[in-house]
Order: structure tokens, then sequence, then C-alpha cells
């Protein structure tokens, strides 16, 4: 057994010590964190009833990968549009299981929730409605699944913290770099290994190229007074279907790209650096398509007070140019860890002061921004367990699915990787961005707006 070292406090939980040969010569593996338990765990046991409520782009891509899950039945679908109701009923059948019961309304499945013996419900709707459904959801009894981000105010938020400590039900927010063992296995190198050194510099994006607006099939038009009905309405109280499929431009619905996309990665800065952040001042701009309500494009300086002394992060989120695509990058005065969900942007690099573990000298090398960096996989296929390769091809959802499902089966809320106390504490840092870039100045926290 081996102490983790996670530093957010909320991890210190059982991770074992597999010990393996590798090569010629023996070396002592990483621990995995609980997570390798965890799949097993959601392999093995009951069979979990469970429903995806909000079955759109990413609510299919969560539904596919739950039902890859041993043990896993989706006995309800509730989505709003026809559209979304079709497709996942669809593929539930074509999954081998039976047809699911199909809803409108959510209120009415929650009702039925007794009857379908429901203990689990995905929530993948648009922002706006994560804490109200959420919050639903715990009440009658349900463990929650709920997409990032988890509310696009911090009230909502605080309530969904506040019912799942009422109702004693697990919630778990879609940062799903929080399973990801690469993800682990870079934290460890960085917080236990100090392979970097002191880090003082992080840097993360997410560029997108300018792309035009989701449009929807003629046949699948959602009537008006089911709009209306449902919050889709413009500013003049008319019906919209532009709204409906383009619901992260408004601020009725979410809080920007810096929420859509910025909260995964400021959630990594905050995890990696072991700290809420200080500050942050930021800028931002609607250049391409005024038409958007949120700054399409913007740039953001966090300052931490770590253990280790101060630091500052660079973030930017782009819908003007996609190059460099998406990646967080922790950097010290002994190296610097690049690390992404798309394996080819993670690598480590060490400075002159920096020193290559033994280990590691036999690591391949990869091309990356003229230099020739270790390959941060490569690194993880030797020193991350048996199971490592293993662990590398699942989905990146599924790992973070099998995380919640194993800690249901458990009845352990301690096992979640990312609980809502932990996604709160992200939505703080995060949502202020907006109050900075809006107001021009700098944005201070103080160490009790990250608790709910
Ligand atoms: N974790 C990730 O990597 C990731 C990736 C993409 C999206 N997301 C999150 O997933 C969520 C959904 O995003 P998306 O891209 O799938 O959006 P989407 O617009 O494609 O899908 C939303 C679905 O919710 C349905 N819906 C809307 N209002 C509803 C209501 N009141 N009740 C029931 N159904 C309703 C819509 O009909 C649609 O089927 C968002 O919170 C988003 O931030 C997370």
């Amino acid at each position: 057994m081996e102490e983790n070292t996670m530093t957010d406090g909320k991890m210190n939980r059982r991770t074992f010590l597999a010990a393996a040969a590798v090569g010629a010569g023996a070396v002592i593996t990483r621990p995995l964190h609980g997570l390798a338990q965890a799949a097993t765990a959601a392999a093995g046991g009951g069979a979990i009833n469970a429903a995806i409520l909000g079955a759109g782009t990413q609510g299919m891509v969560l539904l596919r990968d739950a039902l890859a899950i041993p043990g896993v039945r989706f006995k309800a679908v509730c989505d709003i549009w026809a559209y979304s109701q079709k497709y996942a009923s669809g593929t539930i059948r074509k999954a081998g299981q039976d047809a699911p019961a199909v809803f409108e309304d959510y209120r009415e499945m929650l009702a039925g929730a007794g009857k379908m013996d429901l203990q689990a419900v995905i929530i993948a709707t648009p922002d706006w409605m994560h804490a109200e459904q959420a919050v639903a959801a715990m009440k009658a009894g349900l463990h929650v699944y709920c997409e990032k981000e988890m509310s696009q105010s911090l009230a909502g938020a605080g309530q969904m913290v506040q019912t799942a400590r009422q109702t004693g039900r697990l919630c778990q927010i879609g940062h799903q770099r929080r399973s990801n063992p690469l993800y682990r296995f870079a934290l460890d190198l960085i917080a236990r290994d100090k392979i970097c050194g002191r880090v003082t510099t992080c840097y993360g994006q997410w560029n997108r190229p300018v792309s035009p607006a989701s449009t929807w099939p003629e046949k699948f038009v959602i009537p008006d007074e089911t709009l209306k009905k449902y919050g889709y309405a413009d500013a003049d109280g008319k019906p919209s279907m532009h709204e409906f499929r383009n619901w992260r431009w408004y601020r009725k619905y979410s809080a920007g790209p810096i929420a859509d996309l910025g909260s995964h990665q400021i959630d990594i800065f905050n995890w990696f650096l072991g700290a809420e952040p200080a500050a942050v001042l930021a800028s931002g701009g609607r250049d391409f398509n005024p038409s958007r309500q949120w700054c399409q494009d913007i740039l953001a300086v966090y300052e931490y007070n770590t253990k280790g002394g101060s630091a500052r992060a660079f973030y930017q989120v782009l819908n003007s140019n996609g190059y460099g695509n998406y990646f967080e990058r922790f950097m010290g005065e002994a190296g610097t860890i690049s690390i992404s969900e798309d394996p080819a942007r993670c690598h480590l690099a060490f400075e002159p002061a920096g020193k290559v573990p033994e280990w590691m000298t036999d690591v391949a090398t990869v091309a990356a921004d003229g230099q020739t960096p270790f390959s941060l996989v490569e690194a993880f296929k030797k020193r991350g367990g048996p199971d490592a390769e293993a662990q590398l091809k699942k989905n990146i959802h599924r790992l973070h699915l099998e995380n919640f499902f194993a800690a249901v089966r458990a009845g352990d809320v301690k096992l979640l990787t990312c609980p809502p106390e932990t996604a709160y504490a992200t939505a703080a840092a995060v949502l202020a961005v907006n109050d900075a870039v809006e107001s021009g100045a700098k944005v201070q926290f103080k160490p009790e707006q990250f608790k709910a």
C-alpha cells in the first residue's frame, strides 16, 4: 500500500500499489488511486436501473459509454425533443436492453421513479436546467451524474451541494478528467515526485475554429407550445428553435465558453496546484459573431497562493481560431508537463536544472513545439500499473461513469472523483471570469467563496 498524495484533500482513500516487472528490470508501478477497483466494482454487483435526462450530443456519448458498463440498465429516457428521444431509445434497444419508458417532462419521470425502480439518472441537458433537475432528482431519491458546468449560477451550484448533503444521494459532476488515469499519473509526477520542481506557471487553452450556428432537421421542429413550456423563447417571448439549438450563445441558458470549455481546464489548474485562486483578471471579445451574447474569446490570468508559493495560470478559450486545440501545461524550474484528453498532446520536457529520472531514460520521445520531449503516454504505460494500457483504451467518459456507478454500488460518496463540493469550488473560480471581463478589474477571491 502506498499513501495517496492527491492534493484536493478528498482523495485520501483506498489506493493500491501494483508491483510488476516491466522489461528487463523490475520497476515499481504507480498507484491508480482506486480507479482500478472502481472499474472492477462497476463490472460486478447487482444491476443499477438508470435514466438518461437530456439525450443530445453529450447525452448520447454518456448513454453509449454507460451501456457498455455491465449491470447498468436504462429504464427511462427523458428529453423534450422527439428527435433525441427516438435516438436514445433506439440506442438502448440496439444494446439489447428492454425498450425504455420515454418522457418529455422530467417531473413526470421522477414521479414514476419508484414504479420503475430507478436508482440513478444521468443529466446532460443544457446548463441552465442542471440545478433544478439535479436537485429534484436527488429529492426523488436518485443518485445523479450531472454534466458540467454544474450550474451557470453559483446559487444553483450551491443548491446541488446542499441537496446532496441533505438527501445523502451521490452526485458526480462531469469533469471527467478527474477519473482519467493519465491525468492522475501526471499529478503524481508533479505533486509527489516534484518532477517539474516548483510549478510557478500554468497554461491552458481550448481553441476552436469559427463555426456556423447549429441547425435541426426540418421534420423535427419542436412545436411552439413545447418550446415555450420549457423556456426556449427569445427576449420577446417568441419560441425559438435557434436558441434551443444554440443555447451556449445565450446568457439565459449558459455562462458562455469559459464555463463550457474553460471549466474543465481551470478545474485542472485548481486540482494540480492543490489550491483555489486568489485573484483573476480577464479580457474577452465578440469579434466574429456579435449575435453571441457571451464573449466568444476570453483570455484570463489567475493568481494562486500554493503551498509551494505563488503561481500564475494563463487560460485562453477561442472560438475564432483552432490552432493547437486543447491542453493544459504545468511549468516549473525543473521541467514542463503538457497534458490533454488528446494523447498526442501529452509530454514531459526537462529544463537544464531538471534531472531525468533513471526509469524514464528509455521512454520514447515525441516531436512537439520544435522539441523532442518524453511521451507522457509511454511513461504512463511503463509506470501506470499492469492495466495501464487497458485504461488508456477506454473512452474518457466511460472511466468517469464507471467511477460513479462503482460509488453508487458501494454506497460510498468518498469514492467519487468529482463530488459537488469539488465542482462548486471550480465553478466559483470559473464564473468569476465573466465578472472580470465585464468589470475590466481584477477580481479578488476570499477562501470562503469556494465553499457551499
Ligand atoms: N463533459 C464533457 O466533455 C461535455 C461535452 C459536451 C457537453 N457537455 C455538457 O453536456 C450538456 C449537454 O450538452 P450537449 O452538447 O449535449 O447539448 P445538446 O443541445 O446537444 O443536447 C441537449 C439535450 O437536452 C434536451 N433538453 C433541453 N432542455 C431540456 C429539458 N428541460 N428537459 C429535458 N431535455 C431537455 C435537448 O432536447 C437535447 O436533446 C451540457 O451541460 C454541456 O455542458 C459536457
